[in-house]
């Protein structure tokens, strides 16, 4: 589905007004009969909120003709940015798979006017709203496969343009993101991780990718345990996108969780729901597509984007329980839990690039603990971090995008469950805790003075059911937050 703005004047087929609660009384609705049309609409509980959605037909052009009139609700008073997301979401949530194929929404004859900032956040919804998997799908009936193709927009003033243009490279992100976590693990694992985001160069992306005779010679002992299971080879993946120097001249950092499989190796999981680990690179995903919207509009930042990318699978040659791997930092870890992997992947990853780049902020994303998802639910992801000020900036950015964050404690008593009585950490500590003392495993590679948030995302990065701006399944979690995050706080004016 694609968003057309300012279209050719063509007569359209369905028409969408835009309506508050106070327009309920209006008289004026261009050519139609406002009062039929308002009547028959709070009569079905149309109210104009965010969410809301009325259709009725009245005569067309011909004889035997009939026009779909469409009410969208785009609140009062308050109108958020998300909940205007939530309104257009609510247009294509309605109509995708409907038989409609175009619809006009007409901003300057509805009865409320919005601004061109307002009206941006209305399409981004609609748009977020459209993406689907069907890739698969050969024999689903064309009734349950999209039928939208397009919303135009008529009457937007001369700011909409550049507006959308931003929001439509962003929403390129998270797309980007939520084909690689809905992908299965036979077609995505570590090296199509890889070409399937090649194309970022021609952004203006640079791309390096770390193989595994390099990563043994840096000495990645952690990430190299876990991919020893698999016949798929691991690959460590850098993204820079560099549009302009930053403040202090040293680029933020971002480093992404990309098990493209998690069985669990040898302390393997149980067989129901375990498909579900396909998305398991979820964090890796966040890290690519905030990548392709961060160079897809042009930010004004120094980025880079770290992938760490491993399969971990049961085998003859699988690392064991109890075996000790020296880390690139030189610290030894005993694997207690051949699936606690994600820390160990995620180790090496963060201090190779604490050592390449020297950056003042690293940020993390991990499908790190299931006990995550105990903790927060389905609601926020958690938050932990060394730095106070780098937490209200994820927090606050978190917020206004739509992917909420709930900070979680990091301490020393924590910390102290992950001693090992034979190397220096071990990779899993008792049931308690379990999402902090993997914060804490992961803090024990932050180097001094680095300021460092690792953000658990289990629990966000698959939906089991719709919500405003994503249908089931992948979500896009990460993206807007992290392209928030860049644009505050570390984008050139
Ligand atoms: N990828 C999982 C965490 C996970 C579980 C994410 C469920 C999403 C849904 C991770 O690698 C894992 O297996 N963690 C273990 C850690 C434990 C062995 C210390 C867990 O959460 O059980
Ligand atoms: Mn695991
Ligand atoms: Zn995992």
């Amino acid at each position: 589905m694609q968003i057309s703005i300012n279209p050719e004047q063509t007569a359209p087929s369905v028409t969408c007004f835009l309506l508050s609660p106070s327009d309920m009384g209006v008289s004026n609705l261009g050519d139609f009969p406002a009062h039929t049309v308002l009547a028959a609409a709070a009569q079905s509980r149309f109210r104009g909120n965010p969410g809301d959605v009325f259709e009725t037909f009245v005569d067309g052009a011909g004889e035997g003709e009939a026009h779909r009139v469409i009410l969208l609700g785009i609140g009062g008073e308050k109108r958020t940015k998300l909940k205007l997301e939530k309104a257009g979401a609510a247009l294509t949530a309605k109509y995708l798979t409907s038989g409609v194929t175009d619809i006009r929404i007409v901003a300057d004859t509805s009865p409320t006017k919005l601004d061109d900032a307002a009206l941006a956040s209305l399409l981004t919804g609609a748009y977020l709203r459209s993406w689907r998997m069907d890739r698969y799908h050969t024999t689903k009936p064309k009734e349950a496969l999209p039928s939208l193709t397009t919303i135009s927009l008529s009457g937007g003033g001369a700011d909409l343009a550049p507006l959308w243009d931003e929001a439509h490279a962003i929403a390129q992100g998270v797309f980007l993101t939520r084909e690689l976590v809905a992908e299965p693990a036979n077609i995505i694992y570590p090296e199509s991780f890889v070409d399937r985001c090649a194309h970022l160069a021609e952004l203006g992306v640079e791309i390096t990718v770390l193989d595994e005779d390099e990563m043994t010679k840096l000495g990645m002992g952690a990430l190299l345990g876990v991919a020893q299971g698999s016949v798929r080879p691991p690959r460590l993946l850098v993204m820079r996108w560099k549009g302009a120097e930053n403040d202090n001249g040293r680029p933020l950092v971002l480093v992404g969780k990309g098990v493209t499989f998690d069985t669990g190796g040898i302390s393997i999981k149980p067989a129901a729901g375990m498909e579900a680990m396909k998305w398991d690179m979820g964090g890796a995903g966040a890290v690519a597509g905030a990548m392709k919207a961060l160079a897809g509009r042009k930010a004004k930042a120094d980025v880079i984007g770290i992938c760490g990318l491993v399969e971990n699978m049961p085998d003859g040659n699988a690392q064991r329980p109890g075996d000790v791997v020296t880390t690139m930092s030189g610290q030894t870890v005993e694997v207690i839990n051949t699936d606690a992997e994600g820390r160990l992947v995620l180790c090496d990853a963060l201090h190779w690039a604490q050592e390449e780049y020297k950056p003042e902020y690293v940020v993390n994303l991990a499908t790190l603990t299931g006990a995550m998802i105990v903790a927060l639910g389905h609601e926020h992801g958690g938050l932990f971090s060394n730095d106070d000020g780098l937490s209200t900036m994820l927090t606050d950015a978190g917020a206004e995008e739509g992917d909420p964050l709930w900070r979680m404690p990091l301490g020393a008593h924590y910390d102290k469950l992950i001693d090992s009585p034979i190397a220096d950490i071990k990779n899993s500590g008792p049931r308690q805790a379990g999402s902090i003392t993997a914060g804490q495993f992961l803090q024990r590679f932050i180097q001094k003075d680095v300021k460092w948030a690792h953000l658990d995302i289990a629990g966000m990065v698959w939906a089991d059911k719709p919500g405003h701006v994503w249908g089931k399944g992948a979500t896009g979690y990460g993206v807007r937050l992290l392209n928030r995050l860049v644009a505050t706080h570390f984008e050139q004016d």
